[in-house]
C-alpha cells in the first residue's frame, strides 16, 4: 500500500495543483493561517480525504478502511480534538483506528498540526467539541 502510494503522490500532487488553479472555495477573506492549512491539506491529504475534504479521495479505491469525511458536521463533533491531533501527530493506529492513516509528525511541525487541527474543525463546520 505504502508503494502505491508513493506511486500516486506525485500524479495527485499535479493534479492537485491543477485543480487548485480551478478551485476559488479556499480563497477569499479567509486568515493566513486558513489558507495555510488548506495549501497544506491538498498537498498531504487530500489523495485520501478528498479535495472536497468528504473522503472521497482519489487513492481511496481498495482503502480497507474509508478515510474520515472531514466534511461531515456530525461525524466531526465527535472527534475530541486531542483525539484528531494525536492521529494526525502518530497516525491512525495510535488512536486505535487503521494504520492506513498515516502519521505526520515527520512532515508537519507541530505548530502546523494544531493549525490543521483548527483548519479540520473549519471544514466540518462543528466549532470545537467539548
Ligand atoms: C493514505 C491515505 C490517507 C492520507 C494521505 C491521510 N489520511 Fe487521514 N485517514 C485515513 C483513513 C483511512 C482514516 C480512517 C481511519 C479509521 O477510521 O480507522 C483517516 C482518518 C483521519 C482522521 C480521523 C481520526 C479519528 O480518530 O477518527 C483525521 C483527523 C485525519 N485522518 C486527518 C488527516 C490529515 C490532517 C491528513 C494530512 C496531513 C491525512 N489525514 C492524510 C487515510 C489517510
Amino acid at each position: 500500500m505504502t508503494y502505491r502510494v508513493a506511486l500516486l503522490l506525485p500524479a495527485v500532487l499535479a493534479l492537485g495543483g491543477a485543480l487548485i488553479l480551478h478551485q476559488p472555495a479556499s480563497a477569499g477573506a479567509e486568515s493566513p493561517k486558513i489558507t495555510a492549512s488548506a495549501h497544506l491539506y491538498d498537498t498531504y491529504c487530500a489523495q485520501c480525504h478528498g479535495v472536497q475534504r468528504n473522503g472521497k479521495g482519489v487513492n481511496t479505491i481498495g482503502l480497507s478502511v474509508q478515510p474520515r469525511d472531514h466534511s461531515d458536521t456530525v461525524g466531526m463533533a465527535s472527534l475530541p480534538r486531542d483525539q484528531m491531533i494525536r492521529a494526525i501527530k502518530e497516525g491512525g493506529a495510535a488512536v486505535n483506528k487503521s494504520a492506513l492513516m498515516p502519521a505526520w509528525s515527520s512532515v508537519l511541525t507541530d505548530q502546523q498540526i494544531e493549525d490543521m487541527a483548527d483548519y479540520l474543525q473549519h471544514v466540518c463546520k462543528c466549532g470545537q467539541p467539548t
